[in-house]
């Protein structure tokens, strides 16, 4: 019997470029989404990159019976576990949304896993698990857990449902990821980020102004303790993210039990820093307004990437012009990301 890799979110932002390093490292995968922030097209546009289609089965992870039917059907070695909600504002309006979509797929996931003796599974966590980091870069030794939204207090119980299984279950392989900022698509302009409504994160906002849909960035704040006075991130191009865990699998079938790693780049890049590499990369104007702070925002956060490096020897390789023109390569081939 053939052996999968499932991918819970895979047609997601994140999880459609995954499922592509995957197949392209001859990985067999399977995809499971609820399409709750996704579109059943990523899957086509999946196969026309990777020349080989994944298998997609459409259920929410919380859907114990459906889910074990996957693990029934397909021989599961090993699972990526991207399925998620998060936008941090929904999250304070309706965190019980969240507890119970993020903590409670999580739950039946690991459950259904136990049932079918599946032992390695990477988890997407976040860096939103500092909090408002001591120091930086962030090492994956700083503390966690004094977080200000329910959406990072889900990523946090996770990791520690998953460092408690860890402990109780010394056959497990468990990777908590944490993922800075990923931006970027693509190359083949066919697969990127498409946000429902109006963006949260910056870099589908600003590729929004330049598209022309919507007329300016507003930048929050310039009165933080950074070198111009605007917020300073860890920005990684997705593609790189991908490919980190194709690198963790490879450390999971090492038998290493927990690890923990960060994903990004080790760079801080401020807002403004950002808008005018977008504007140099691309040729196009950005017009933007310094406005208030947003709430809960912090100054600095930035990773220190030397463990993912040492341990599995992944390291982002693409800059910031990367980033910037790939953003802007499939925004500007998709309008309106994946339409209706
Ligand atoms: P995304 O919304 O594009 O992808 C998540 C996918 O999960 C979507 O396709 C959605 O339909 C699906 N999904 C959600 N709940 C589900 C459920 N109960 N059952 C089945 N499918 C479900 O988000 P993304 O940016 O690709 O993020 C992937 C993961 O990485 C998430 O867990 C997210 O919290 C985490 N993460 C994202 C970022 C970021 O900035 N994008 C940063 C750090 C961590
Ligand atoms: C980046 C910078 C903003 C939008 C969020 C989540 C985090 C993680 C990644 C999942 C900040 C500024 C933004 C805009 C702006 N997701 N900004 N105008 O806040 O670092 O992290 O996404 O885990 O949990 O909190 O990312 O892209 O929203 O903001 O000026 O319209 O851009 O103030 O300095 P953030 P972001």
């Amino acid at each position: 019997m053939k052996d999968y890799v499932l991918v819970t979110g895979g047609t997601g932002y994140i999880g459609s470029h995954t499922v592509i390093e995957l197949l392209n490292n001859g990985y067999d995968v399977v995809i499971v989404d609820n399409l709750c922030n996704s579109k059943a097209l990523v899957v086509d546009r999946i196969e026309k990159i990777a020349r080989k289609r994944p298998i997609f089965v459409e259920l929410d992870v919380r859907d114990e019976k459906k889910l074990n039917e996957v693990f029934s059907n397909y021989n599961i070695t090993s699972v990526i576990h991207f399925a998620g909600l998060k936008a941090v504002g929904e999250s304070v309006e309706k965190p019980q949304l969240y507890y119970d979509n993020n903590i409670g797929s999580t739950e039946i996931l690991l459950k259904v896993m136990r049932a079918h003796e599946t032992k390695n599974i990477v988890f997407s966590s976040s860096a939103t698990v500092y909090g408002n980091p001591k120091r930086v870069p962030i090492y994956e030794e700083d503390p966690v857990g004094e977080v200000t939204n329910p959406y990072a207090e889900t990523k946090v119980k996770i990791e520690f449902m998953l460092k408690d299984l860890a402990k109780g279950d010394p056959t497990m392989n468990i990777a908590i990821l944490r993922y800075f900022n990923p931006i970027g698509a693509h190359q083949s302009g066919l697969i990127g980020e498409d946000p429902n409504g109006i963006p949260n994160n910056i870099m589908p906002y600003i590729t929004q102004v330049a598209i022309g849909k919507l007329p300016y960035l507003h930048v929050f704040g310039n009165d933080y303790k950074t070198k111009d006075g605007t917020g300073i991130r860890d920005y990684i191009h997705v593609v790189d993210l991908a490919k980190g865990h194709v690198a963790t699998l490879k450390k999971l079938a090492t038998n290493p039990g927990l690890v923990i790693y960060n994903l990004g780049t080790g760079v801080g890049t401020s807002v403004l820093e950002l808008v005018n590499a977008f504007i140099a990369a691309n040729g196009v104007d950005i017009p933007y307004k310094i406005e208030a702070r947003r709430p809960g925002d912090i100054d600095t956060c930035y990773a220190n990437c030397d463990k993912a490096y040492k341990e599995m020897g992944w390291k982002a390789i693409y800059n910031m012009v990367d980033c910037c023109k790939d953003s802007w390569n499939w925004q500007k081939h998709n309008p309106k990301g994946y339409g209706e």
